[in-house]
This record gives C-alpha cells, structure tokens and sequence, in this order.
C-alpha cells in the first residue's frame, strides 16, 4: 500500500524515572531502516534540506527541542511543526522537503529506508516537479 505524509505517533512508556519511547521498522513505521543521520548545532536561522529523494523514505523526530519541516508533494507547501520525541513526521519518497526554525539545541533524529546516495537527490525544485508530473 502506498503511504502518504503523515505524523506517526510511537509508543510512550510514561514512568516517573523518566518516560521511554522506541521504534521497530515496519512496526511502527512503514519501511525497513537502512541508516539513521541527526541534525544538531543548527545555527539560528538556518535551513536545511531543500529537496527530494527519488527512492528513499524518511521518519523525521524531534528528539529535543523543536522545528519546522516544510514539505511539498506537488500540491503546494505544507509545514509540520515537531516538538515532542514521542511522535514524528513519515515522508514518502518524490515530497520535497525542507527544515527551518530550530530552536536553540534541538536534535533532529532522521531514520532513512536507504543508505546514503547522492545519485537519489534532486536538488533543483523544476526538475523535481517535471519527474513528478512525468510518473
Ligand atoms: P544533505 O542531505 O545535503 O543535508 P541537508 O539535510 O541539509 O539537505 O547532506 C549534507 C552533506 O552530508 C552532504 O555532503 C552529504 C553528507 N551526508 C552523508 O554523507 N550521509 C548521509 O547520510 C547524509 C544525510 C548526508
């Protein structure tokens, strides 16, 4: 079944020495987890991103502090503001994406269904929008 955007809210083990929250591929989210990358020390006023994988999925978590994720399947923007570790945001592949306003230490924890590959970029938004059209 072909997944679309979505906020994927994971387990939360609430216990007064501090709650637990997990992730298991295909269990909690719809793919199997090939790599895992995090964003830290983001500079105020920064953005990162501004993209689109061709074949590679993610599940983005804001594992402290919070931030924007400004996505766009074709349909125009949409931004999903993450602020809490116990949910985060699934992006299929072919949805550019960007992420702005981090707050002053946040950690942005990013689980991928691929290794690493320049070759699946598409880094220039008309060529992303012609591929789109062109599915
Ligand atoms: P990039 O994905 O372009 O960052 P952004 O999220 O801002 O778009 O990655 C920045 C650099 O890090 C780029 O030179 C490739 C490298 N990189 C890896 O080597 N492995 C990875 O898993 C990722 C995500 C990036």
């Amino acid at each position: 079944m072909k997944q679309s955007v979505q906020i994927i809210n994971l387990p939360k083990i609430l216990d007064k020495r501090g709650n637990l929250s997990f992730l298991e591929s295909t269990n909690h989210i719809p793919f199997s987890i090939k790599r895992t990358y995090w964003i830290y020390d983001v500079p105020g006023g920064e953005t990162r991103g501004g993209h689109a994988y061709k074949q590679n999925e993610e599940f983005i978590i804001a594992l402290s502090g919070s931030f924007d994720v400004i996505l766009n399947d074709g349909s125009g923007d949409k931004t999903f503001s993450l602020n809490r570790s116990y949910y985060g945001l699934y992006i299929p592949k072919m949805v550019w994406r960007s992420m702005a306003n981090f707050s002053t230490n946040s950690l942005a924890l990013i689980v991928s269904s691929t290794e690493y590959s320049d070759n699946d970029y598409i880094r220039d938004f008309d060529n992303f929008y012609t591929v789109l059209r062109n599915r």
